[in-house]
């Protein structure tokens, strides 16, 4: 039995143009024996399909708080299940959201419901991640222990260079192995 049977990971997909690289992320995992359950926002729907993250990941995907088909809400039996909740894409508002306690989602809420580990990697224009808003969230956010993986340099989806790309998937994943395994 590989060594990662049975840990579970949240991985919250959010409304970034890079949410299909997501779907790597979530095929690598659960190909790498995670029991992966994805968490997505109504604006990541738009952009990549809830079926796609349901059959990479094979359990059924959270996008609303209200579809729950157990007497207990999923939000808070995910949060008390996984050790890691990963946002990867995380956009801008999320990280907003997640830095001042705003529960208006199903990922945004199951976040205050989780207790575990709180992986980010943002993903936006260079112009955005530039922002002091989003800089403060990041401080906000890192100050209270939440890991980073920091955005990459380079040409971003609408043309323009700078820091804000989503970190490679094989970084990510990196990261969250070593986490996974010093993690008791
Ligand atoms: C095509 C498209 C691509 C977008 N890409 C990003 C992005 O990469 N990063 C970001 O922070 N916002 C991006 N946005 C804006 C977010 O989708 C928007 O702020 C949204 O409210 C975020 O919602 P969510 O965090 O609930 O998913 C994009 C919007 C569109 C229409």
């Amino acid at each position: 039995m590989a060594t990662n049977d049975h840990k579970s990971i949240i991985l919250g997909v959010t409304g970034c143009i890079g949410a299909y690289k997501a779907a790597d992320l979530c095929s690598k995992l659960t190909q790498s024996s995670y029991d992966v359950h994805v968490v997505m926002t109504s604006n990541a729907m738009k952009l990549v399909g809830e079926l796609t993250f349901q059959t990479l990941s094979r359990n059924r995907v959270i996008s609303s708080l209200w579809d729950s088909p157990e007497w207990e809400p999923r939000h808070t039996s995910l949060a008390d299940k996984c050790a890691l909740l990963v946002v990867a894409p995380c956009t801008a508002s999320m990280m907003a959201k997640l830095a001042y306690g705003i529960a208006d989602d199903a990922l945004s809420t199951l976040a205050l419901a989780h207790d575990g580990a709180l992986m980010i990697a943002p993903a936006m224009n260079p112009r955005m991640w530039r922002h002091p808003a989003v800089q403060q969230n990041v401080s906000i956010l890192k100050q209270r222990g939440a890991i980073f993986i920091e955005p990459g340099t380079g040409v971003v989806a609408c043309g323009d260079y700078g820091t804000g790309r989503l970190e490679d998937i094989p970084v990510i994943l990196e990261k969250i192995n070593e986490f996974m395994k010093n993690h008791k």
